[in-house]
Parts: structure tokens; sequence; C-alpha cells
């Protein structure tokens, strides 16, 4: 009998074949069961997956799943990962992990009330480039980090997701949507967020699928889709996030971080790989990499995906009673980020957080080699 913890996911739709096809490659848990509010799409990735299809009751009910994925929409992250909490389960949300801070202390509240744990998404800062970014960071390899700039800018979503409807509605956006990415890897690298600003705005006020069933249909636009953001760090680093929908093409580097003994550029936290860069003092960039499971090429052959990593970090903690990386504390400082630069777009006010957390523990080459099966 296997040791590893039962899971089950709720939320079949895009993500959930990501979630299912990675499992085999990471230890600490099993997906046993998938279920779906619409029970076509729950008996889809059953069938291609082989595992069992569920009512979400049912699957709430059942006593071999000890954790469940909720791979559900935004919009209904809070009322899901709630019921699972409340069935006694640990619940390990996809990103946004939830879509305010009053609703990040609702739920630890319930996870505590419960005796079980919160984990979210994302997990990508635990890939091999953003680990050894902080590791270099850590070394003092580029001095203390002074500023910076994070950058993501597309003309998304339209146009690859058949649903994009929940892309442009309040809970997406691109802070709600890919914030969590850089700004997850910011506070993993340079430690908790003390104070935002922002000015936001939107390109259209409608956007129109262009891809799928769907293809022609005009959805409402009714959150930022372009955001100017500044965040004021602890540490002292000041950082500049640009994310927006409503730009066709851009050459800025996606995040770079100017120390006083050089500049490091970190690549797409997106992705768990990619080519990082040091430049010291005012000489040549030089490309740095180290060997690091987390960095190896293994999804359509392009680029690192390990998708489930945190969620392995999360089960084999909860089996050794140790804290884990992705957990509730960074999740809701993450979501307090990004909910007050979206509401200093609205009132042009300087928001001072009122959480914060520890950094997450690093996770070099061993310890990542240790999360594979
Ligand atoms: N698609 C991606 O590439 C991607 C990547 C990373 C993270 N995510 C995140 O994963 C989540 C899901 O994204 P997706 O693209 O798979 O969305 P999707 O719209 O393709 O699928 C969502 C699924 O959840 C189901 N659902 C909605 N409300 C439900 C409820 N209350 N109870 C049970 N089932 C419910 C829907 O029927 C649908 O099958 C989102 O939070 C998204 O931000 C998506």
């Amino acid at each position: 009998m296997s040791d590893n913890l039962g899971v089950g996911i709720i939320g079949c739709g895009n993500i959930s074949a990501a979630y299912l096809q990675l499992a085999p490659l990471l230890k600490g848990y099993d997906i046993v069961a998938v279920a779906d509010i619409n029970m076509d799409n729950a008996n889809a990735r059953a069938d291609e997956f082989g595992v069992r299809a569920n009512t979400v009751e049912d699957l709430l009910a059942s006593d071999d799943i000890d954790l469940v994925i909720n791979l559900t929409i935004p919009a209904a992250h809070l009322e899901v990962s709630k019921a699972v909490l409340q069935a006694g389960k640990h619940v390990y949300s996809e990103k946004p992990f939830v879509l305010s801070l009053a609703e990040a202390q609702e739920l630890g509240e319930v996870a505590r009330a419960n005796k079980v744990r919160i984990g979210s998404a994302p997990d990508t800062f635990m890939g091999a480039s953003h680990q050894l970014a902080r590791s270099l960071i850590d070394d003092g390899t580029i001095g203390t980090v002074t500023s910076g700039t994070a950058i993501v800018m597309s003309h998304g979503m339209e146009h690859w997701h058949p649903n994009p409807d929940f892309f442009f509605l309040k809970g997406g956006g691109p802070i709600l949507d890919l914030g969590p990415y850089y700004i997850c890897n910011l506070v993993q690298m340079l430690g908790p967020v003390q104070k935002v600003t922002s000015f936001t705005g939107a390109a259209s006020a409608t956007r129109t699928i262009s891809n799928g069933p769907r293809e022609g249909e005009a959805v409402p636009v009714e959150t930022p889709t372009t955001i100017h953001a500044l965040l004021s760090f602890e540490s002292g680093a000041i950082i500049t996030l640009l994310a927006s929908w409503d730009v066709w093409t851009n050459d800025h580097p996606i995040m770079e971080l100017y120390g006083t003994e050089g500049t490091m550029n970190v690549p797409d936290p997106n992705f768990f790989g990619g080519e990082l860069s040091v430049t010291e003092r005012d000489g040549e960039a030089v490309t740095k990499s180290w060997d690091h499971p987390f960095g190896i090429p293994n999804f359509e052959d392009v680029h690192a995906n390990y998708r489930g990593a945190g969620l392995a970090d999360m089960a084999l903690s909860i089996l050794a009673g140790t804290p884990h990386r992705c957990n509730d504390d960074l999740a809701t400082h993450v979501v307090e980020v990004m909910t007050a630069v979206l509401e200093a777009g609205e009132t042009g006010q300087v928001m001072n957080m009122k959480t914060t957390c520890d950094r997450p523990a690093t996770l070099g080459p061993e310890q990542a080699k240790a999360l594979l099966a």
C-alpha cells in the first residue's frame, strides 16, 4: 500500500490535464478521483487518465481523499476551497488563491479550525532558474537589491482560451491571473512587500474570442487590463511592475534586479526554467546555470514544467509534519499585494500591507530531487 496522500481534483477544465499528466513524476500524492460541476468534464478527464469521476459532493465525502486540488475558475476558489476544508481535507488551490484579503483570512481560519492545511500555486518559484536567482542573491552576488522591474505584457487571452470570460471579469485581469507568478517570485527572492501604489486602465470594453467554438463572440471587460504598479519591499527594494493584456509587442526584459554590486536578469517566473544572467558592476553579462532537476525540459520537449512540485512538497511535508513552501501565509500576502495594487488604481492611494510572510525555504538541487518519483 502507498503511503502517499490520496488526492482529488475539483475543476476538470484546461489546466487539469497538466496536473494529471505530471502527477506520476512527483512523490507524495496519488490522484485518485476528479469532479466538476459539469459531469461531462469530469467524465472526460476520468476516461483520459484512468481515474474515478465523482460529483463534487461525493468527492468531498470520499475516505480515500486526503487533499483536494482546486482547479475551478477564480470566482469559485473561495467557495470550493472552503467546502474542502470543512470536509476535513487539505486544499491546494490554483492561483489566484482567492480574490481578497478577507477571503484569504477566512480560509485560514477554517483551515485552522479543521486542523488541515492550505497550499496554493504558483510553484514555479521552485524552478531551477528562480532557485538559482535566490541562491545568488543570498550569496551577495549582486550586493543588496535596491530596485528592479517585472514586466508581464501581451495581447491576451481571448486568442487561446476557448472560454476566456473569467480573465476579463473581477478576479481576472493580468494582475490576479499572472501577477501571482511575478509577485510570488519577488517575495521568495526579496521578502515581503511593505506598500504599493498603481495606475490602472483598460484599452477596450469588450474582447472578441478568436479561438474555439465561441469564435467571434464578444466578452465584457470588467477589470483593469493595464496596470503600472510600484512595490516597496520591507527590505527597502523598490520594484516597478507592469502588467498588461493591451500590448501587442514589447522588448523589455521580463524581470531585472538591480543591486549595489550588479544586475541580475531573471527569466519568466511563469516557467520553472529559462536563462538567468548576472552582470557584475559594469562588466559583461554572464549566463549562470546549475544542475537542478527542475530546469530540465520535460514538457512538449521544450520547457521545464514541474507543475505539482508545490503540491508534492506540501504532501510530503504533511506526512513528515514539517512546513511547506507554497503555504497559506505566502498565498495570503500575495493576494493582499495584488488586490492592494488594484485598489490603489481605483483610489490613487498608497496601500500599506497588513500581512507579511517569511520567504519560503530554498529548494536546492538535492531537495528538488527528493520531490521526484
Ligand atoms: N489554463 C491554464 O493554462 C492555467 C494555467 C495556470 C493556472 N490556471 C488556473 O487554474 C484555474 C482553472 O483554469 P482553467 O484554465 O483550467 O479553467 P477552465 O475554465 O478551463 O476550467 C474550470 C473548470 O472548473 C469547473 N468549475 C467551475 N466552477 C466550479 C464549481 N463551483 N465547482 C466545481 N467545478 C467548477 C468548470 O466546469 C470547468 O470545468 C484558474 O484559477 C486558472 O487561473 C490555469
